[in-house]
């Protein structure tokens, strides 16, 4: 089942008469269970594709399909919704509430997409389990690793069971030994879950464990060289 359509979206971006085409074009489609890495340079418009892609940005020109649903025909508060429910975000930094426990930073996610309390507790309590994270769930995330606060960032992406989740350099903040295992976290739970990945990553490391990889420059998708 196809998840995320994207048909000839273009987007530019800044202010008054300083805006540039950062999207220019771009046509894309994302399966369920697939994990796709989005490769390329820094400023080649990998964030802001994510953020079409989630309806947080809304194209100039083309159509973002989520689940079945065209984002640009919602008002903000059904996008919001949709948004919610559907989509896990990954970034790299955890972005986790300081004042929050691990567990709770985990249930706020399940709160927003209408989770009843005790579906979400047991999803998150399972979730921290995968990510042999139940120990920690009741402490603090100054008194966590990176690579545990990123393991909570992830439990935080899926505890909703979303159809698609979004990483923005997700390894980014970690050294090559955590972010490896934080990414095939990431990818295994996904794909039990039948969920599509779409990672922006500059790491190289990442190929083997992904289902398939897209390079952007510019603006633009490149073809596979043959
Ligand atoms: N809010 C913004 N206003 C103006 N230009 C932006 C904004 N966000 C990104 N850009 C520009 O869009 C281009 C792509 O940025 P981005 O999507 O962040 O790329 P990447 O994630 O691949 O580094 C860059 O040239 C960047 O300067
Ligand atoms: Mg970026």
């Amino acid at each position: 089942m196809t998840v995320l359509v994207m048909q000839d979206v273009r987007k530019m971006r800044g202010r008054g008469t300083r805006t540039i085409p950062v999207i220019r074009g771009i046509s894309l489609s994302i399966e369920r269970g697939e994990v796709v890495l989005l490769k390329g340079p820094s400023g080649s418009g990998k964030t802001t594709l994510l953020a079409l892609a989630a309806g947080l940005l809304v194209p100039d020109q083309g159509r973002v399909c989520l689940d079945g649903q065209v984002l640009g025909e919602l008002d903000p508060e059904q996008s919001r919704q949709v948004r919610a429910r559907k989509v896990g975000f990954v970034f790299q930094r955890s972005n986790l509430f300081a004042h929050l426990s691990a567990l709770d930073n985990v249930l706020v996610s399940a709160a927003l997409a209408g989770m009843d309390s005790a579906t979400a507790m047991e999803e998150a309590i399972g979730l921290l389990k995968s990510l042999a994270m139940d120990a920690y769930a009741d402490r603090y995330p100054s008194e966590l690793s990176g690579g545990q606060e990123q393991r909570i960032a992830l439990a935080r992406a899926l505890v909703h069971r979303p159809a698609l989740v979004l990483a923005d350099e997700p390894t980014g903040n970690l050294d090559s030994v955590s972010g490896r295992a934080v990414t095939e976290a990431l990818f295994n739970i996904a794909r039990s879950r039948n969920a599509a990945v779409l990672v922006a990553t500059h790491d190289s490391r990442l190929e083997d464990i992904a289902t398939r990889d897209l390079n952007i420059a510019d603006g633009v998708i490149i073809p596979d060289s043959p």
